[in-house]
C-alpha cells in the first residue's frame, strides 16, 4: 500500500485535510514543512538567510526521505515541492491527491502571509503573487496528481470524504 500524498498551492488546506484524512484512515500524518522546520528552523528565516535555491535543495532531500516512510502514511507536501524533478519522479510511485482552491478561498486563508516568504517578496500584494505562482505551477500539480479534489469541495469533511471515496 502506498502513501497518500497531498499536493497543491499554498493555502489549499494540505496540512488540515492531511491531518483529518490520516485520522479517518488510521494512518500517521507527516507534514513535510514541519520536518523541514525541525531540522533547519523557521522557513521565513531560512529564506532570508540562505535564499530560495538552498531551501529547494534541502526541501527535496527532506521530502524524498519522508516519502520513503516505513508505514503507509498521509503525507502533506509544501506547495513548491513539485518543482523538483526528483520529487516528481518519486511521486509516480505514490497515490497523489491535488487539493484545488479558488483565489477567493486562498485569499481568505493567506492572512498577512508573514509565514510564507514566497508571498512576501517583491512588494506585490500576497494574493497577486499567489495567483501568479499558482498559474505557473498548476500544470505540474495536475500532471503529478492521480486525483484532484475540486475547489467546490470546500469543507475539510467533504474533502476527506471525497478522497476516501476515490481511493
Ligand atoms: C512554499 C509553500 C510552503 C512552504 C514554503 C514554500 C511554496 O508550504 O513550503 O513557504 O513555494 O509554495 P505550504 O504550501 O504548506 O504553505
Amino acid at each position: 500500500m502506498s502513501n497518500v500524498v497531498l499536493i497543491g498551492p499554498m493555502a489549499s488546506g494540505k496540512s488540515t485535510v492531511g491531518a483529518a484524512l490520516a485520522r479517518k484512515l488510521g494512518r500517521p500524518h507527516i507534514d513535510t514543512d514541519h520536518f523541514f522546520v525541525a531540522r533547519y528552523g523557521p522557513i521565513p528565516e531560512f529564506f532570508a538567510e540562505h535564499g530560495e535555491e538552498a531551501f529547494r535543495e534541502r526541501e527535496a532531500q527532506v521530502v524524498a526521505e519522508l516519502l520513503d516512510s516505513p508505514r503507509p502514511s498521509v503525507i502533506s507536501l509544501g506547495g513548491g515541492s513539485i518543482l523538483s524533478p526528483e520529487i516528481r519522479q518519486l511521486l509516480k510511485n505514490q497515490y497523489v491527491v491535488m487539493l484545488d482552491v479558488t483565489e477567493e478561498q486562498a485569499q481568505a486563508r493567506i492572512g498577512d502571509a508573514t509565514t510564507r516568504p514566497m508571498l512576501t517578496k517583491g512588494g506585490e500584494a500576497p494574493v497577486e503573487r499567489w495567483k501568479r505562482i499558482y498559474a505557473e505551477r498548476e500544470p505540474l500539480y495536475r500532471d503529478c496528481a492521480d486525483f484532484v479534489v475540486s475547489a467546490a469541495e470546500a469543507t475539510v469533511g467533504h474533502r476527506v470524504d471525497t478522497i476516501v471515496e476515490a481511493m
